[in-house]
């Protein structure tokens, strides 16, 4: 692997990397300069090297190479950011054996799988005229279905699964990946997506988390759109529809144009413009508008004509405002939302993207359209519209500006407006570590209880559990213990039917060690929690969190073993240094297998 990775190294560039992540300025022959994508500042003091091949943050004193880089900036572990650029560089990692492959890459395997499936169905499937016909119809080129990679899931209960068991992958790790249900009565499963057109969900890179399906059915009860729900790789409140597609002309744009849908997306994609992406008819989040303003501050929200659609980008609105971005909106001929104006005229199109206004101009046109000024009580209602908004604004000169402007209008001293605004949450105080570990011990802790809880609520987990969480794992006393009589409890009386498991009659065995009341407890948090949960959900929920519990443990081991053997290099123990050494490796293995 060492090679592998020098030959990564010099494949790819660091400046072509890192400006995929953030806009880079140049300073001087071979270095460029940026915003700190790491830490909150004002003026740029993050650099990266051409000739050398290094960057450094001169504000946090982080710094590193490529693969630190996409380490840091991900979130992720070395493997992970090893593979995302092995595959950019077209370099392939030497066979691993895939039962060691992490459970993540293996999710995402089925994703591309699965993806190309549809996407061929598409193409060729005798059963697939009907999507052919319907994309013709809505004037989607041939062009787009490509590069989109749209497909068709036909109207069968396991067509993808069959094809994908085809290809070795397990139906656990179909279900993990969001593309089958459970059966609600017997074992097994069902495809997800039926009949639907498919777009494919990618994160930055290209690679498929997820997928939004569309029905093709006049009647569907289903919903129109049904989506990949959260998985392991798919985050909703991460990922936006067309970002890897768009993020280059975004930047080089400065501008990210942010429709609501699928299809209004590829219709402007496909007319042009090219710097759009979707929010997928929610609200943009805080971590959405965090990536954006990795690429540009500007952004231009196209509003749907209706109400609902401007209740919902307000939230996104205000977030954005808060982050100190610059948001336009982009007024569209009412009743339409940007396919059918860009399906009616393009140029309408255009011409509303180039005439975006500034939200706060947007927000004062729309309060005063319908007020007299000449009335005290129609000031008051101005003020009691605008002054929120303008409180959110985070940069200080620009509220100002409105709060000026205001002033102006309702013809009154700012002074009054200014103590009127509504103070600005208080900032969250800086943790120390000790709290920051509380923090994870109590967080941990409450996971286990999560698991155990689930498996004694909705028992039809309990093999899932036994088979993939060791006891070992679990930290805390007592509920090692409760689980520890749980795992013998199942091997005794209900081995493989789990339908035979029977809460009372475990209780009863629990009375004398005094467990029962917390096994009730635990129960009552479940219910607590998860009570509008369908069971497909709690048991994602299930998997994830113990998938995290054992991260969380066997990361916290790896940080014990490296103490320790700093501590057998300082004592010259070469033999302690060797054993541990080995050890790390195989906590290193478990680690990685768990993505
Ligand atoms: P719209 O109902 O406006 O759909 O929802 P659309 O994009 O215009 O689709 P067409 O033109 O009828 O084909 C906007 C977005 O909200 C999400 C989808 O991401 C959709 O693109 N949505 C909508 C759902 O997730 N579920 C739904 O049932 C409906
Ligand atoms: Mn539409």
């Amino acid at each position: 692997m060492p090679g592998q990775i020098e030959e990564i190294k010099a494949r790819i560039d660091i400046v072509e990397l890192i400006s995929e992540y953030i806009r880079l300025k140049p300073a001087g022959p071979n270095n460029w300069r940026a915003l700190c994508p790491f830490h909150n500042e004002k003026s740029p003091s993050f650099m990266v090297s051409k000739d050398k091949q290094i960057w450094h943050c001169f504000g946090c004193n982080e710094g590193g190479d490529i693969l630190s880089f996409v380490q840091k900036m991900e979130n992720i572990e070395f493997i992970e950011a090893l593979r995302i650029l092995a595959q950019k560089a077209g370099v392939t990692l030497v066979a691993q054996d895939p039962k060691l492959e992490s459970q993540k890459n293996r999710l995402l395997d089925i994703l591309q799988s699965a993806s190309r499936f549809w996407h061929q169905t598409l193409l060729e499937s005798a059963q697939a005229v009907k999507a052919r016909e319907y994309l013709k119809r809505r004037g989607v080129s041939e062009q787009m279905v490509s590069e989109f990679q749209i497909g068709y899931a036909v109207d069968s209960w396991d067509a993808v699964i069959q094809f994908l068991k085809s290809k070795k992958f397990t139906d656990q790790d179909i279900f993990l990946a969001g593309l089958s249900v459970k059966k609600e009565r017997g074992q097994g499963f069902y495809d997800r997506f039926r009949d639907r057109l498919m777009f494919p969900i990618n994160d930055l890179h290209g690679s498929t988390i997820g997928f939004s399906g569309r029905t093709l059915k006049a009647d569907e009860k289903g919903g129109k759109y049904i989506n990949t729900p959260q998985t392991i790789v798919y985050n909703k409140s991460l990922a936006l529809f067309n970002l890897d597609k768009a993020k280059n002309e975004i930047k080089s744009k400065d501008s990210a144009i942010i429709v609501e849908g699928q299809m209004d997306a590829l219709s402007a994609y496909q007319a042009g413009t090219k710097n759009v992406i979707a929010s997928s008819g929610t609200a943009l989040t805080l971590d959405q508008i965090r990536i954006l303003k990795r690429y540009t501050k500007n952004l231009a929200m196209a509003f749907d004509a209706d109400a609902a659609g401007q209740v919902a980008a307000k939230r996104g609105i205000d977030l954005a405002l808060a982050e100190e971005m610059s948001v336009r909106v982009i007024i569209l001929p009412s009743g339409k939302d940007p396919d059918a104006c860009i399906k009616n005229n393009p140029q309408d199109w255009f011409k509303a993207v180039t005439e975006a206004r500034s939200i706060m101009d947007y927000y004062f046109s729309q309060t005063f359209a319908n007020l007299s000024l000449e009335k005290v009580e129609d000031k008051k209602q101005a003020a009691k519209i605008l002054l929120p908004v303008i409180a959110k604004i985070g940069n200080k000169i620009e509220q100002t500006h409105w709060l000026q402007k205001l002033a102006g209008r309702l013809n009154v001293a700012e002074n009054i407006l200014r103590d009127s605004l509504t103070p600005g949450e208080p900032k969250p105080q800086t943790r120390t570590i000790q709290e920051a570990k509380a923090r994870v011990r109590s967080r941990s802790l409450m996971l286990v209880e999560q698991i155990i809880g689930i498996a004694l609520k909705y028992p039809d987990n309990l093999e899932y559990l036994v088979n993939n969480l060791s006891p070992d794992i679990i930290e805390e006393a007592t509920l090692q213990d409760l689980y520890k009589r749980l795992i013998i409890y199942y091997t005794e009386n209900i081995q493989g039917d789990v339908k035979a498991f029977d809460y009372s009659s475990f209780q009863a065995v629990l009375k004398e060690s005094k467990l029962d009341q917390l096994a009730d407890k635990l129960v009552l948090l479940i219910e607590k929690d998860f009570f509008d949960f369908d069971s497909d959900a709690i048991s994602r929920e299930l998997m994830t969190s113990i998938n995290f519990a054992k991260k969380a443990y066997y990361s916290e081991s790896l940080r014990r073993i490296s103490t320790q053997i700093k501590q057998a290099e300082d004592d010259k123990q070469d033999e302690k240094v060797k054993a541990l050494m080995a050890e790390y490796t195989q906590v290193l293995t478990k680690l990685n297998i768990l993505g």
